[in-house]
């Protein structure tokens, strides 16, 4: 090859190697390498062309593994094996293949230019494999399969993002590719700019670059997606349990002001009989827009408006921009310049740029010391009764939408400019907001919601979508948003409710609270001066259609608080793109299915658009019950199905069992104690977990927890409910258990023959339980004939026999 500036610089013939407890480290003609072993499915990948390497001290929380792997050398070959993954280095170039046990090619680095530089960009350019497709990569648009597209790591503030926009708010460098049954994952971790393309503009490669640091990057190879995912969370954690209330409806507007106007919304709930657990307070809290004030005359005492909106059982989130406004007698300036806990120029001077309050400084959220001052400063709010904390603009944004990349931040010592830091800045916001809640909360789990992140952001908080727009485009766009960070690690995220930018149409609006009535994070917000989106403010018909879904996603709380703590267990998502279950199955990535996805595993759920009464959807493989019908419908066929505003399609997975309780005002608010468990008719046997706890302390981690699996073994009839452990005292004193698709209507309960209850109960207990809106010609008819038994249910193991 000629050798000019032109052409890309390799790391040439492997001149040495040395095996490490953990993996191989060495020099080729032109760098270093080391590869290490982080568990039987995660290999670590690091090359440079400089003398040492540079880390990422934010995003991967584990450590490599020691002993994990076997080693080879044949004449051609450096071989590294696990059970799960076997690598191979070439030596003559350096170009990886990583194979199965079986030796099937699950990832090959181009021959040529696998690795390489061209300047500082460094790039690892991988064989297209016929066929492949692309999922991930995390706050992403465009289509569920990503092939085809290129994609920037870059955090963008931007607002009213086109739904094919690209970058937005938040970046998560780690995507899965599926091809000949079998999938891979990797996540390039380097902070920098970065660059995914997934055969886009050749046929030759699908690679990831970035404009600076080193390529290191973590290749992950099992059976499933999930295990995929869990591995990637393992290196980049998990969330915590969230408080139960995050899980209820929120409600914001940018902004609710004066204190009155935010009791009367919160009295207005409590009237209409509409759940709701959130209450968000939007920059004009502030006194000209200053984090820590509150501003006197909207706000003259915002301890006591908080504590009101908490006798009606409201929490308050506020928001914190990081923004602090250039004011000599404005103490956060104060400190922040006498302490140097703000961004600089390289020559020392205080980096200024603008947002809402004018001209301002930016904390240094990579430096330590500024994350400390950041917690202590938390305490403002949380004396007032704050509950929670809402980071914005934390790309960081500024008008103009520039920070100069000579811009220097501390990078924990290591020192980084703008280029290497943006991509973190919201990261490390987050997790000195939720340190902060924790420090001056300690017995209370936090609650930070942020725009911009990075891998690991779900450590520390659940993401939105950003500033959205009212339109069905975006409700679809938001949907698949949603799914794709659940596929990176990020099961707690969601969009805005209606759409921040523009005004919602009623249609609009009914469809997208009864689709979010199914999303993890469930919030509608909106703009100044656009059209208020509070359930009520589009009539009677969509008011009694957003009530009846808030009360359902309350009604299905046991099912998903239990997911949310499985999902803190696993790091798998919530909200489950149909690709993770079916990576195989060609259909899931239609453009017309695409966004269907998995809600806590036993709910399909089949977004659609609010002028369409009729729509296509795809159910995949097994059976499946029309949820608010009954209805027993086959997988794998592609079925049209009536959407009136009120029905959003909803289908059950057959063999699930479903939890169900009576809806509640709110998350803390007493349930009437009946646990209502539905179990839909498969085969095989089913299990599903009931995970409870007090909702909002760390006592769970002791033993402040009650946990019971109900299984069902639906080829012979029976069904378990396990033995309770734990000692928290379970909110259900009762189980009402409901047969879906069942034709047996006799139950052995220890040892005695028991006949159902009449289907007139079940029928009535049934309407309240699943009927969204009984609304005119679109009413369907309820679940026909449903038996039910009701049992007591106490600590015990509890056996039921079908007679067959
Ligand atoms: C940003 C946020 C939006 C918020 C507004 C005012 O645009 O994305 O949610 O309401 O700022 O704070």
């Amino acid at each position: 090859m000629q050798k000019n500036d032109a052409y890309p610089t390799v790391p040439g013939k492997l001149k040495n190697f040395r095996l490490t407890p953990t993996g191989i480290s060495g020099q080729t003609a032109n760098g270093i390498f080391y590869i290490q072993i982080y568990a039987e499915n995660t290999f670590r990948i690091q090359v440079s062309l400089k003398k040492t390497f540079q880390a990422n001290p934010y995003s991967v929380v584990a450590r490599a593994t020691e002993n994990a792997f076997t080693f080879e050398e044949t004449d051609a070959f450096l071989i590294l094996k696990t059970t799960k993954i076997h690598l191979l280095i070439r030596k003559e170039n350096f170009s990886l293949t990583f194979k199965n046990p079986s030796g099937e090619v699950i990832s090959e680095d181009d021959p040529n230019y696998g690795i390489h530089w061209l300047g500082t960009e460094v790039s690892n350019y991988k064989k297209l494999q016929e066929w492949e497709k692309f999922i991930g990569l995390g706050e992403k648009t465009g289509g569920l399969n990503r092939f085809g597209q290129t994609y920037t790591h870059w955090n963008t503030d931007h607002f009213a993002y086109g739904t094919g926009d690209d970058p937005l708010y938040l970046s998560i460098p780690f995507y899965m590719g599926l091809h000949h049954g079998l999938s891979y994952g990797i996540f390039f971790d380097n902070t920098h700019k970065t660059t995914f393309n997934f055969g886009a503009g050749n046929n030759r490669y699908a690679y990831f670059s970035a404009e600076d640091g080193d390529l290191d990057y973590y290749f992950f190879h099992d059976q499933y997606i999930s295990e995929i995912i869990t591995a990637y969370t393992a290196l980049t954690g998990r969330p915590e349990l969230p408080q139960k209330w995050a899980l209820g409806y929120q409600q914001c507007r940018y902004s609710y002001y004066p204190d009155k106007e935010v009791i009367r919304l919160g009295q207005t709930f409590r009237d209409k009989g509409i759940p709701a657990d959130v209450i968000y307070l939007d920059i004009h809290h502030m006194e000209k827009y200053k984090v820590f004030t509150f501003d006197a005359i909207n706000f003259p005492d915002p301890a006591s408006m908080i504590r009101e909106l908490k006798k009606m059982g409201f929490k308050i989130v506020v928001i914190l921009d990081p923004g602090i406004k250039v004011d000599e007698a404005y103490t956060p300036y104060q400190e922040g310049k006498s302490k140097k806990l703000f961004l600089t120029y390289p020559d020392g001077e205080i980096y200024q740029g603008q947002v809402w309050p004018g001209w301002c400084a930016f904390p240094d959220f990579t430096l330590a010391q500024t994350r400390d001052w950041w917690a202590e400063k938390l305490k403002f709010y949380t004396d007032l009764g704050v509950d929670g904390f809402w980071t914005d603009m934390n790309e960081p944004a500024t008008w103009g939408q520039t920070v100069p990349n000579l811009v220097q931040f501390d990078y924990e010592g290591a020192g980084g400019n703008h280029k290497k830091s943006r991509n973190v800045y919201g990261l490390q916001m987050a997790r000195c907001t939720s340190e902060g809640q924790k420090k001056q909360n300690p017995g209370s789990r936090p609650f930070v919601l942020t725009r911009s992140g990075f891998a690991g952001v779900q450590r520390h908080a659940a993401v939105w979508t950003g500033d959205n727009v009212s339109s069905d485009e975006h409700m679809l766009a938001g949907i698949r948003l949603v799914n794709s960070l659940g596929l990176s690690g990020v099961p707690f995220a969601g969009y805005d409710i209606g759409g921040f930018v523009g005004h919602c149409s009623p249609d609009l609006f009914a469809r997208w609270i009864s689709i979010a009535a199914f999303c993890p994070l469930f919030r509608a917000h909106t703009m100044i001066n656009s059209h208020a989106s509070e359930p009520w403010s589009f009539g009677e018909e969509v008011e009694a259609i957003a009530r009846n879904y808030i009360r359902l996603r309350y009604k299905l709380m046991p099912t998903i608080y239990t997911a949310f703590h499985q999902s803190s267990q696993t790091g798998l998502p919530v909200a489950k793109s149909l690709a993770l279950v079916y990576p195989f199955d060609d259909k899931v990535y239609h453009g017309t299915f695409e966004n269907q996805y998995l809600f806590c595993d036993a709910l399909l759920i089949a977004p659609v658009e609010s002028y369409k009464s009729i729509t296509k959807i795809y159910l995949p493989a097994g059976n499946w019950y029309h949820f608010f019908s009954g209805k027993k419908l086959k997988g794998e066929q592609e079925i049209y199905w009536d959407c009136p505003l009120n029905y959003l399609p909803v289908f059950v997975a057959a063999g699930s069992i479903l939890l169900m309780q009576s809806a509640n005002q709110h998350a803390a608010d007493k349930h009437d104690g009946r646990l209502k468990i539905h179990i839909y008719k498969g085969t095989g046997t089913h299990a599903q977990s009931l995970y409870e706890d007090d909702g909002i302390s760390y006592d769970y981690q002791a033993n402040g927890y009650i946990s019971r699996t109900i299984q069902m073994d639906h080829d012979h009839g029976t069904l378990v409910i396990g033995e309770a452990t734990g000692e928290f005292q379970s909110s259900f004193s009762k189980a009402k258990i409901y047969f879906h698709g069942f034709s047996e209507q006799h139950l052995i309960i220890d040892g005695q023959e028991q006949k159902l209850e009449p289907n007139n109960v079940a029928f009535l207990d049934e309407i309240s339980e699943y009927d969204p809106l009984p609304m005119g010609d679109h009413a369907f008819q309820i679940c026909k004939a449903v038996p039910a038994i009701t049992l007591h249910l106490d600590q015990k193991e509890q056996v039921i026999q079908l007679r067959h």
